[in-house]
């Protein structure tokens, strides 16, 4: 158990706070793993006692944002000019803009992050070039960012829109109601538009979830689904092959398992 990581998990305890110092973080741990710097000693120890049981998860991390990669590269090549990035993270190369205006150059991006530091972060080094903005906003709160995204003209949803959901989705519990939020979502995207999500599964190795189990009360509580519990969460859209699989099955057939399970899904709004 990582120290200070025990209490209830209230809603206030589990959002990030701008001045926060000593609370477990998802995206310093994250950032961790990916061999970033914008971390502290608490989520390190959090990301070396998940790495002790399972030294691979920082080739998984890589895996991830690979798949992400992909998603937005397969929405661009389907013609998406528009990207919403819910919980993006910390920032790291190549961010969603960058990959999008490869293939589309004038792609609109839009960052959404509800840790005020991370928010920061993403203003600060990505929302430079038109068209890329970052934006304080809960997913839990799907109505808020909506209403940015249209109050200050960011997106236009009479358009096709590609929604990236990468790791995000396992740090809203159930009693948050994690399909009603796609569903906010997924009603206002015009036809034709994409949601690409990873999740950790419920599979992965029960050595990894007792580790997990040590977030709890923090923003980094974690919960994680089976693979048929995420496909639920996509209700609404065509899943596209090979359906909700570990990552690795979306980008190479040699890649190794990990003990840790991150599903990949990208679904398509008929
Ligand atoms: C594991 S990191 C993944 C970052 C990024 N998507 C990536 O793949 O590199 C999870 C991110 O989701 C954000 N996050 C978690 N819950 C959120 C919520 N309810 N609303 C918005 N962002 C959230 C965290 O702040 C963090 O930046």
């Amino acid at each position: 158990m990582v120290e200070g990581t025990e209490g209830p998990a209230s809603d206030d305890n589990r959002t990030p706070q701008p001045f926060e110092h000593g609370q477990l973080n998802s995206a310093r741990v994250y950032d961790y793993l990916l061999g970033g710097k914008d971390n502290r000693e608490i989520d390190r120890d959090m990301g070396n006692e998940l790495l002790s049981r399972a030294p691979e998860l920082k080739t998984l991390a890589w895996f991830t944002r690979s798949f992400g990669i992909k998603a937005v590269q397969m929405a661009a090549e389907a013609g998406i000019r528009q990207f919403i990035d819910l919980g993006s993270g910390i920032p790291t190369s190549p961010n969603v803009h960058e990959v999008a205006r490869e293939i589309v150059p004038s792609a609109r991006v839009v960052y959404v992050d509800y840790d005020p530091v991370v928010h920061t972060h993403c203003d600060a080094l990505l929302a430079k070039p038109d068209g890329v903005t970052a934006l304080l906003g809960d997913v839990r709160h799907p109505h808020d960012i909506l209403d940015q995204l249209k109050n200050r003209s960011l997106i236009d949803f009479g358009e096709p829109v590609a929604i990236t959901l990468i790791s995000v989705l396992h740090y809203v519990m159930d009693s948050e109601d994690p399909t009603g939020i796609i569903a906010a979502f997924r009603d206002q995207l015009a036809p034709g538009s994409y949601l690409a999500m990873t999740h950790g599964s419920l599979d992965s190795a029960p050595e990894i979830l007792q580790v997990l189990a040590g977030t709890k009360g923090t923003s980094a509580q974690v919960e994680f689904r089976s693979a048929t519990q995420a496909e639920a969460l996509l209700a609404g859209f065509e899943l596209i092959e090979p359906g909700v699989v570990p990552v690795q099955q979306w980008l190479r057939p040699d890649l190794p398992d990990t003990r840790m399970i991150m599903l990949g899904a990208i679904g398509r709004k008929p």
